[in-house]
C-alpha cells in the first residue's frame, strides 16, 4: 500500500522539476531584469532589449509561442495560481527556451517586482471576468490596476488586453479612457486586426466554443490617473450584468464566466412574460 501523499507533494514535485523557470525571489531582480536574466556570452555583459509581462500566463502558451519568436525579449509570464505557474515554467524548460521566465504573483503589487519604465509591453489574455459587482475591483482591467501599470510602462509602451467577453470589453474600454490612456486599438475581431498573435489555451478552447476575440491596444497616460479620474470610473456600472446585450446572447456563444448569470435573467424574463400572460388570460 502507498503511504498517504501530503496534499501539495505532487505539486511540490513539479515546482522542483520546473524550479529553473521559476523565479520566487523576483522582487531582487526589480529594475535589472534585462540584464540579470540574459544568458552569459562571449562578450560578457548583455542585456534583453525588452522585457514583456503576460499578466495572468495561464500555462504559458504565449510567453512561449513569443520567446521563440523574439530571442532580443525577456517574456516574464505571471500567474496567482502555482498550478499555471508550474504548467508555464515547465513548457519554457521543455522548449529549451534562455529568454522567458515565469513568476508567481498578483497584478495588484507589481511595483515590488518592475522598475519605473522597466517594461516595453504587457499582454492581458482572457483575464478573470469577477461578473459581479462586489468582485469588480479584483478584475485586472479597473482603472485602479492600470493606473498601477502605467508607470512600470516605458511612455511608448503598449498594453493589450484581449478576451472572449463582450462584457469584459465594454466595462474595460471606459476604464482605460477615464485615466487618459491612448487607446490606439479596440476591435471586436482581434484575430482579423492582429493576425499573428499566438493563441493562448484559453483563446484556442473559448473559440472552438464560437467566441470571437475583443481586444483594447492602449498606451500609458503620461499622467498618473487623478482622484477624481479614477472615482469616475468606480461610477461607471461595476456589475458585468450592466454590460450584457438587450438579447442575452440569444443563440449566441456565451462569454466565459457569464453562463450562470445569463441563465438566472434569462429565466426572470421567461417567468415575467409567463405572469404577465396568464394576467392578460384573466383580465
Ligand atoms: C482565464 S485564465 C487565462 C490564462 C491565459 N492567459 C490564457 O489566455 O490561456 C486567467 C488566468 O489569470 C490568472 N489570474 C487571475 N487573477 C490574477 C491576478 N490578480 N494576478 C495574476 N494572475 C491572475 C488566473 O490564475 C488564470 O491562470
Amino acid at each position: 500500500m502507498h503511504a498517504r501523499m501530503p496534499k501539495n507533494f505532487v505539486l511540490d514535485q513539479r515546482i522542483e522539476r520546473a524550479a529553473n523557470a521559476i523565479e520566487t525571489g523576483a522582487a531582487a531582480y526589480r529594475g535589472r531584469w534585462a540584464e540579470a536574466c540574459h544568458p552569459l556570452t562571449e562578450h560578457g555583459t548583455e542585456r534583453f532589449e525588452r522585457v514583456h509581462l503576460d499578466l495572468g500566463c495561464g500555462k504559458g502558451a504565449y510567453i512561449a509561442a513569443m520567446a521563440a519568436r523574439h530571442p532580443d525579449t525577456l517574456f516574464i509570464g505571471m500567474d496567482s495560481e502555482p498550478v499555471c505557474v508550474v504548467h508555464a515554467a515547465q513548457l519554457v524548460l521543455d522548449r529549451g527556451l534562455k529568454n522567458a521566465l515565469v513568476i508567481p504573483g498578483d497584478a495588484a503589487r507589481l511595483d515590488r517586482i518592475f522598475a519605473l519604465g522597466e517594461l516595453s509591453s504587457i499582454s492581458i489574455n482572457f483575464p478573470t471576468p469577477h461578473p459581479k459587482r462586489r468582485n469588480a475591483r479584483l478584475r485586472v482591467t479597473t482603472a485602479e490596476h492600470l493606473d498601477g501599470y502605467r508607470p512600470l510602462l516605458k511612455a511608448d509602451g503598449i498594453l493589450a488586453l484581449r478576451t472572449d467577453s463582450l462584457p469584459l470589453y465594454e466595462f474595460s474600454l471606459p476604464q482605460f479612457k477615464t485615466i487618459g490612456w491612448n487607446v490606439t486599438c479596440a476591435t471586436h475581431d482581434d484575430r482579423a486586426a492582429h493576425p499573428d498573435q499566438p493563441i493562448t489555451e484559453y483563446e484556442q478552447r473559448l473559440t472552438e466554443q464560437g467566441a470571437t476575440v475583443h481586444a483594447v491596444y492602449a498606451r500609458p497616460a503620461a499622467q498618473p490617473a487623478t482622484q477624481e479620474q479614477l472615482q469616475a470610473a468606480l461610477e461607471l456600472p461595476q456589475s458585468l450584468i450592466d454590460y450584457l446585450p438587450e438579447d442575452l446572447f440569444a443563440g449566441e456563444y456565451i462569454p466565459y464566466g457569464m453562463s450562470y448569470a445569463i441563465d438566472n435573467l434569462r429565466n426572470r424574463r421567461h417567468h415575467l412574460a409567463a405572469r404577465k400572460d396568464a394576467y392578460s388570460d384573466r383580465i
